[in-house]
């Protein structure tokens, strides 16, 4: 497995393999990888002709009050992790590989960007959004790999690739989750063991409110008060949003719809953790 550091080099790994008519699967990462992240690698290691897995803690997508400075990192096991799994090559560039002085340009995707984590974290799309087009554009892999987890967030990549035109498919593979139905994230690293109680009621209050669904349960105001109750049971958790919406453009649902997405973002302490499940309407049997 190479490791790759700068820009110029990694365009001339990935001329290479182009040009040997081989195919590349692109897995985006800031590090910190659990199995969440390896889910993804072994599905392009599984269907691409070689896999470059990018770790870089992308400072534009922070905002200025969040985790920026204190964001795990270990490259070490990181890359040891990603050996053992059949990587070909990692990509870190630092920031000032990135972002070099004079640094001008960014991305935004409109309206969709506007909902669930794009409200309460301005700028963060418009982060993710610059630095994976960057990373296609210095890797040109022909398919990347996002993870629902991030659901708004691979919504938005494949909507930015459609728009301008990027010959890069988009897959997307299931959220995973620890035994205990927490969704897995490096920022579970932050939580003290107090903590794992109130983060567990994420899951619970997704698990629950799909049940309700599949009962026949179609309000959406009923199903997030449920869901703002089984939250705020725990002290440590403060909700930053609790959506039940469309899951193309996020738009608010007062009913829940064939496929809708319900989405969560809570405090727990220090940690802002997200999940989302998606949802089926079932009409009531008489
Ligand atoms: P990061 O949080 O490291 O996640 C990298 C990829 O792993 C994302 O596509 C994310 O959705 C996926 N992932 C994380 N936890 C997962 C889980 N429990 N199940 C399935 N997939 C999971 O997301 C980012 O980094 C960044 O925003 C990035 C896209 C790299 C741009 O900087």
């Amino acid at each position: 497995m190479e490791i790759i550091n700068t820009i110029p080099e990694m365009k001339l790994w990935s001329d290479r393999a182009r040009e040997s008519h081989k195919t590349i699967g692109l897995v985006p990462t800031m590090g910190s990888l659990h199995e969440g992240h390896m889910s993804l690698v072994r599905q392009s290691v599984a269907t691409c002709d070689f896999t470059v897995v990018s770790i870089f803690i992308n400072p534009t997508q922070f905002g200025k009050n969040e985790d920026l400075d204190k964001y795990p990192k270990d490259l070490e096991s990181d890359t040891n992790l990603l050996e053992s799994a059949g990587v070909d090559v990692v990509f870190a560039p630092s920031s000032a590989e990135m972002y070099p002085e004079g640094y001008k340009t960014f991305v935004t995707v409109e309206g969709i960007t506007d909902h669930l984590c794009g409200k309460s974290r301005p700028g963060f799309f418009r982060g993710v959004a610059t630095v994976v087009l960057k990373l296609l554009t210095i890797v040109r892999p022909h398919t990347g790999f996002f993870g629902d987890k991030d659901w708004q967030q691979a919504t938005v990549v494949e909507t930015l690739l459609r728009d301008l035109n990027v010959d890069t498919t988009i897959e997307r593979l299931p959220l995973l989750r620890e035994p205990s139905g927490l969704a897995k994230s490096s920022r579970n690293f932050y939580l003290s063991r107090e903590e794992m109680a109130p983060a567990l009621s994420l899951s619970r209050a997704l698990d629950a409110a799909r049940q309700r669904v599949q009962n026949g349960e179609h309000s959406a105001d009923r199903i997030k008060q449920e869901i703002r109750q089984t939250i705020e049971a725990n002290k440590q958790a403060r909700i930053d949003y609790i959506s039940v919406c469309d899951p193309e453009n996020f738009v608010e649902l007062d009913e829940i719809k064939d496929k809708s997405l319900i989405a969560l973002a809570v405090h727990i302490g220090k940690t802002r953790l997200i999940d989302n499940c998606l949802v089926r309407r079932v009409e009531c049997k008489e």
